[in-house]
């Protein structure tokens, strides 16, 4: 039987929503998951805003804890983990965000976001390993070392910042990349381009991604299976082929109606179908 990378046993989260009041909003409710060590997958988790999407990123980094439930990191509560485990697990869970810029302090150039990991986790030792350690992230991402080391996160388009984030995540050589509506703030032509370097991560690496968008194209595009978030429940869930051409619960086929439908003739990493023009449903 494979061990699991990641299992998340009924999480919830409750946020109270004031000192005062006894009101509170159940932002994610009994929330399971497996996700297998030698099945890397590329899961989507997709749901209106406020569906509890980001709450659940949030919990399988470790940044908020779960209500009720659990979080395991190979077998072991993430709350847990100390010493080396809580060093592996930090260097093997990696997230990108929807705001490419967020995680870029205005001061330090761009270089400083991948010398900063490849220091903390003793990732080369020397000067020589460490440029050639980011100039092999940053082409993996299509972007070339010269046109962007040595620039402040300024004078980089926000493609270009959100892709260095995915090339930071890919230097560590992550087991799972959370990536929270990774593309929804660049425009796109990029858009294909991040979403693409994200697969290859998935498909070079074996990097398991939890990709979390309100986009069922994108969606449709670079995930294997997926699950349908509303109001912090599972509503449905799936293979993505067999749940966005045949939905199920009343609320996927409202998000499904919503998608521009020619953009589903192709699935990146996936064979290319013949040209259909019409919605399949
Ligand atoms: N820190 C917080 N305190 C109180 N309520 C919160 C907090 N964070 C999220 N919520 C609430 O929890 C619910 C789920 O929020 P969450 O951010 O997980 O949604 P989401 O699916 O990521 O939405 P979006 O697509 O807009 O990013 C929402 O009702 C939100 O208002
Ligand atoms: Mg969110």
């Amino acid at each position: 039987m494979s061990e699991n990378l990641l299992e998340i046993r009924r999480a919830s989260k409750v946020y109270q929503r004031g000192l005062l009041t006894s009101k509170a909003t159940i932002a994610l409710k009994e929330f399971s998951l497996v996700l297998k060590q030698d099945e890397p997958t590329i899961l989507t988790i997709a749901g209106e805003s406020g569906s509890g999407k980001t709450t659940l990123a949030m919990m399988l980094l470790g940044f908020t804890t779960a209500t009720t439930g659990e979080v395991l990191y190979k077998g072991k509560n993430i709350a847990g983990l100390v010493g080396k485990e809580r060093m592996a697990y930090r260097r093997e869970v990696q997230a990108v965000f929807q705001d490419p810029f967020a995680v870029f302090n205005p001061f330090y150039k761009v270089d400083h976001l991948l010398t900063v990991p490849i220091r903390q986790f003793k990732l080369a030792r020397t000067k020589a390993e460490a440029t050639s350690k980011m100039e092999e992230a940053l082409n993996s991402v299509g972007l070339r070392p010269e046109d962007v080391l040595g620039r402040f996160p300024h004078q980089l388009s926000g493609g270009q910042r959100q892709r260095i984030n995915v090339a930071r995540a890919l230097l560590l050589k992550p087991r799972l990349l959370i990536a929270d509506e990774p593309v929804s703030m660049v425009d796109a032509s990029l858009r294909a381009n991040i979403l693409e370097s994200l697969r290859n991560l998935h498909r070079d690496h074996g990097v398991s991604i939890i990709y979390i968008t309100h986009d069922l194209t994108t969606a449709y595009h670079v995930a294997d299976n997926i699950i349908v978030l509303y109001k912090g429940e599972v509503v449905e869930k799936g293979d993505v082929e067999s749940v966005i051409r045949n939905p199920q619960h009343r609320y996927t086929q409202l998000l499904v109606d919503s998608i521009p439908w020619p953009n589903l003739d192709q699935r990146w990493g996936h064979s290319i179908r013949t040209s259909e023009t019409t919605n399949p449903r």
